[in-house]
């Protein structure tokens, strides 16, 4: 029960800076929050440490994934500094913790990534971080003048597509469709990645776990496929997320097309019938959010059909633990 005070309390301090570190979107509700500080992403192991000033207020906090299956040199951190406690050196002084962390657990290198503009994207530069690939976030606004566009959409994806159907589901993937579902995550190390970067393997027990995990924390999850129809096999899948905490706000998860399927506007196909279906589902929907690498064009070529804008970029950042070690700390 400490520890959930404890979580409350840096969740408060993240969505304190929101205005400032990133306004274009709704902040995270605590129970999106929780689930990433606790289990983090693909049930890696993470640490959580806090800052605290002598008065026992709570400066800063942290959260570094230490990955055990995949990307085992590498520590993915999240340092956010109270925003009433920044420019005091709190920021430098969470790394340089971190990076003994990091150093301890066998890592050479930690990962980050700050939106361009924000305070974190400044403070990555001067602390020696080396930046990497930058990620776009586009937001696609879902009303009438998305419905008026989706038939001539769909007649274009169709008229490329003879041979697939689709099938849909809400919630945990279907039994039968649960190794070609890993398939199509695994098929994601195409997309644009860092080299550093191990893109994940999928298999069923890490995607049932992640699945039902979500499930349980009151996410609704709705998938759609594209099956090839003679062997039944996903040729492609897109989901959306919905936060019951984020009212009219969807959070689009994977879309990846199998590497001979391509070429088919299954991408498209998936995505406009994900659109048709949550008409229906979830009436309240307003804005659905998704970020892409951005070398990633065919991915981009079928947002950009969809009419998405885009709000923010976001840098990837790499720091040499042994460098963040050296930090000057303020004492
Ligand atoms: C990024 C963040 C952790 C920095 O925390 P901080 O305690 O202010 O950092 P420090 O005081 O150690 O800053 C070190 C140096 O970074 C630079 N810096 C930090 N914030 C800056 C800003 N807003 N504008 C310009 N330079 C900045 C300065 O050079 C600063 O030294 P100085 O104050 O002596 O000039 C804080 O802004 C934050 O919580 N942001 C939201 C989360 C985030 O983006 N995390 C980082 C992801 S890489």
């Amino acid at each position: 029960m400490a520890d959930e005070t404890r979580l409350r309390d840096c969740y408060e301090l993240v969505i304190s800076g929101q205005d400032v570190d990133d306004p274009g979107v709704p902040a995270d509700s605590y129970r999106r929050f929780r689930s990433q500080w606790t289990h983090g992403w693909a049930g890696n192991p993470q640490q959580i440490w806090l800052a605290t000033a002598a008065s026992g207020a709570l400066l800063g906090c942290y959260v570094l994934a230490l990955p055990e299956r995949e990307n085992r040199a590498n520590g993915f951190l999240s340092p956010v500094v109270a925003p009433s406690a920044r420019r005091r050196g709190v920021g430098t002084a969470l790394v340089a913790h971190a990076a003994e962390q990091a150093a301890l657990a066998g890592r050479t290198l930690l990962m980050a990534d700050a939106r361009v503009g924000a305070p974190g994207h400044t403070f990555a530069g001067v602390i020696g971080a080396r930046p990497g690939l930058t990620e776009v976030r586009r937001v696609l606004d879902v009303g009438p003048a998305l419905h008026a566009r989706l038939p001539a959409l769909q007649a274009e994806a169709d008229a490329h597509a003879a041979g697939y159907t689709l099938r849909r589901w809400a919630g945990v993937t279907p039994d039968d469709l649960v190794s070609q579902v890993c398939a199509l995550n695994t098929a994601m190390e195409d997309a644009p990645h860092e080299e550093s970067f191990e893109p994940l393997a999928w298999d069923a027990d890490r995607l049932l776990e992640q699945e039902r995990r979500a499930v349980a924390e009151g996410a609704r999850m709705y998938s759609v496929a594209a099956l090839r129809d003679a062997a039944s096999a996903a040729a492609a899948l897109t989901q959306v997320f919905i936060d019951p905490d984020v009212a009219g706000w969807g959070f689009q998860g994977l879309t990846a097309v199998i590497r001979e399927h391509r070429g088919h506007r299954l991408g498209l196909l998936v995505k406009v019938a994900m659109l048709e279906w949550l008409a229906e589902a979830e009436p309240e929907l307003g804005q659905i959010v998704t970020g892409n690498a951005a070398a990633n064009k065919h991915m981009i070529a079928v947002n950009e059909k969809l009419a998405h804008r885009v709000t923010d970029y976001f840098q990837f950042f790499e720091l040499d633990v042994a460098a963040a070690r050296k930090l000057a700390v303020r004492q």
